[in-house]
């Protein structure tokens, strides 16, 4: 079981967000990374077609690398797929990562919380229940990005990125009601904690902006088994659109990870 490898998911570069935690975690396990970056953004893409892209392309994968797990790390992906994902590959377990409203509302004290997301994520059913579930007292501001996940993907490409425009996405985040102030932002796509430095400096005022990663890992951590630290085939980064740039080669290979076709 542990020489099956542990497959990580996204629309782009942000599933590494979570990859880097994992490995942490789980050093003695293989990790293959799927860019859907033929697909990139998620944002914007109707809900029926994108669960079938994503129903196929995992058809295929699991075909292929037969998985111990598949984490995936996308907010827009896992907040629309999870179940059908469950359903359709029964044998393998997924984890996702979804929007961390429960832990927002535990941890805020003026009550005031905001989640930063793609506008899918903010469009999802699965996002509102997560609100009515588990943060019925708060005050919650969904802020849907329609140019975030892409700036971060210039951004780590070492494309230079306005800081205006930059502050522009995340201003809506910060609300002020009754003497009280917005102390959390929930960064509710895995792109986003690429540009958490750049939302520090901008911000209005200081807030804890909340970054699942960790938390996913632990949560992929329980659900295999751990072993030995062995030699094993080296960590692969699938690209499906199978013309990733130089920056991103580069990127991949600055994470350890080899490039592999999407299809031979
Ligand atoms: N990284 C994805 C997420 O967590 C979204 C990026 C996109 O495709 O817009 O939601």
């Amino acid at each position: 079981m542990s020489q099956q490898p542990i497959l990580v998911f996204d629309s782009g570069i942000g599933g590494l967000t979570v990859l880097r935690e994992a490995r942490v975690l789980m050093p003695e396990r293989r990790f293959i990374y799927v860019a859907d970056d033929a697909g990139f953004p998620y944002g914007n893409w109707g809900e029926a077609e994108l669960t079938q892209r994503i129903l196929s392309l995992f058809a295929e994968l699991i075909a292929r690398f037969r998985p111990a797990l598949c984490v995936i790390a996308c907010n827009t992906a896992a907040t629309l797929v999870l179940e059908p994902l469950r359903s359709a590959f029964a044998d393998t377990p997924f984890v996702g990562t979804v929007p961390a409203i429960k832990p927002a509302a535990e941890r805020t004290r003026s009550g005031l919380v905001s989640v930063l997301a793609t506008p899918g994520t903010v469009r999802r059913a699965y996002t509102r229940d997560l609100i009515e579930s588990f943060a019925s007292r708060c005050h919650v501001r969904l802020v849907g990005s329609e140019n975030l996940a892409g700036m971060a993907e210039r951004y780590i490409r070492g494309e230079k990125i306005s800081r205006d425009a930059i502050q522009a996405e995340i201003m809506p985040c910060f609300v002020e009601k009754l003497g009280r102030k917005t102390d959390i932002v929930v960064l509710a796509c895995t792109h986003y904690p690429f540009l958490a430095n750049l939302f520090r400096s901008l911000a209005p005022w200081p807030v804890d902006w909340l970054d699942p990663a960790e938390a996913i890992a632990r949560r992929a951590l329980s659900l295999v088994t751990t072993g030995p630290l062995v030699s094993h085939a080296p960590d692969l980064a699938i690209f499906t659109s199978n013309d990733p740039d130089f920056a991103i080669k580069r990127l991949m290979s600055g994470f350890g990870l080899t490039p592999e076709q999407m299809r031979h």
